[in-house]
């Protein structure tokens, strides 16, 4: 099996990588007046099983080899496709990270989704170019890491180290939109570097503020992430003012979820954001009060062996 240093990588790059780092930009599309009875030679000559529907550059529709079973069972009359096709699409933004598209595909069960800017198709995203994306990003992110040691000798970290001073940031995370969310834990991962702090530090912090960040935009919409860095431990303290949690424990348990269905269609919902976050960290302490709201304590030692995960 997999060690769990690179399980963690890749799960480090799921909430990383966007959309459009792995999308195939090179597309076989049709047009609306394009004919049913060619679909066939078109799906099976290019291996795939469901085209785009556009018109101009516009995503009009995608039309499947299901809609094509059951052109034929209903007589297979030849019609354009535009009549056949399904309009109402899911599709993928360029610029959301591949954490969504993964929740998206695996919601909707589809083998692919198209990416739109707008309503522009700029691409499409199966499976296959999540995994092929993921690991080709895996080669270049292990030349980086080896660089970050190097830079981290000779960097203040030690300094600080050696003057036990403590860091801190403070963010506020306001109701912005599901889809834009992760600001707060993007910022502190590049100021965590910047810091020299290892890699697999800066890989924990990040995942446990985005999932943390995630449940204040869904549960709460309001609220502060408080950072602050000593020589042996990052803190990270998350207040929101929203609903509250009233039990504990039971959020606590993977899968459990309250998340309603539209944050569910965009991806999430899985209940797996605080096991996560728990399984990022030394220790995670959560206190809520409902209808006032929650505050999650999390510890990250800075030396990686001594999580244990
Ligand atoms: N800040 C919060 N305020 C209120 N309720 C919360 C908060 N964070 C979590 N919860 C509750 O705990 C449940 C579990 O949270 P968790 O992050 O583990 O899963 P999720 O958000 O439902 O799904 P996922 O994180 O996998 O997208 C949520 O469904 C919600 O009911
Ligand atoms: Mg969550």
């Amino acid at each position: 099996m997999d060690s769990p240093r690179h399980v963690g990588k890749i799960r480090e790059l799921v909430y990383e990588l966007k959309v459009e780092a792995v999308m195939t930009r090179k597309l076989i599309t049709l047009a609306p007046e394009a004919p049913m009875s060619g679909l066939r030679s078109i799906l099976k000559s290019n291996r795939i099983s469901g085209v785009p529907v556009v018109s101009g550059q516009t995503l009009v529709g995608l039309v499947s080899v299901e809609d094509f079973i059951n052109w034929l069972a209903q007589g297979g009359r030849d019609c354009p496709v535009g009549e056949r096709m399904s309009r109402e699409v899911r599709t993928l933004s360029p610029g959301e990270p591949l954490v969504h598209a993964i929740g998206k595909l695996e919601q909707y069960g589809y083998g692919r989704l198209p990416v739109v800017d707008g309503e522009r198709l700029v691409g499409l995203v199966t499976k296959g170019d999540i995994i092929e994306g993921l690991l080709q990003e895996m080669q270049v992110n292990s030349r980086e890491e080896e660089e970050l040691h190097r830079y981290r000798a000779s960097h203040f970290f030690e300094d600080m180290i050696a003057d036990r001073l403590t860091v801190n940031f403070q963010y506020q995370v306001r109701g912005k939109t599901i889809e834009q969310g992760g600001e707060v834990a993007s910022d502190l991962k590049r100021s965590f570097k910047r810091l020299g702090l290892h890699p697999e530090v800066v890989r924990r912090a990040a995942i446990a503020t985005y999932e943390a960040e995630m449940n204040v935009i869904i549960y709460a919409r309001e609220g502060t992430v408080d950072v602050s860095v000593d020589p042996e431990t990052i803190h990270i303290i998350v207040r929101d003012q929203g609903q509250g949690i009233p039990d504990i424990q039971q959020a606590l348990q993977p899968g459990f979820s309250t998340a309603p269905d539209w944050v569910r269609e965009l991806g999430f919902g899985a209940g797996m954001g605080l096991p996560n976050i728990r399984s990022c960290a030394r220790s995670l302490d959560i206190t809520s009060e409902p209808g006032q709201g929650t505050t999650l304590r999390i510890s990250i030692p800075l030396e990686p062996e001594r999580v244990c995960a």
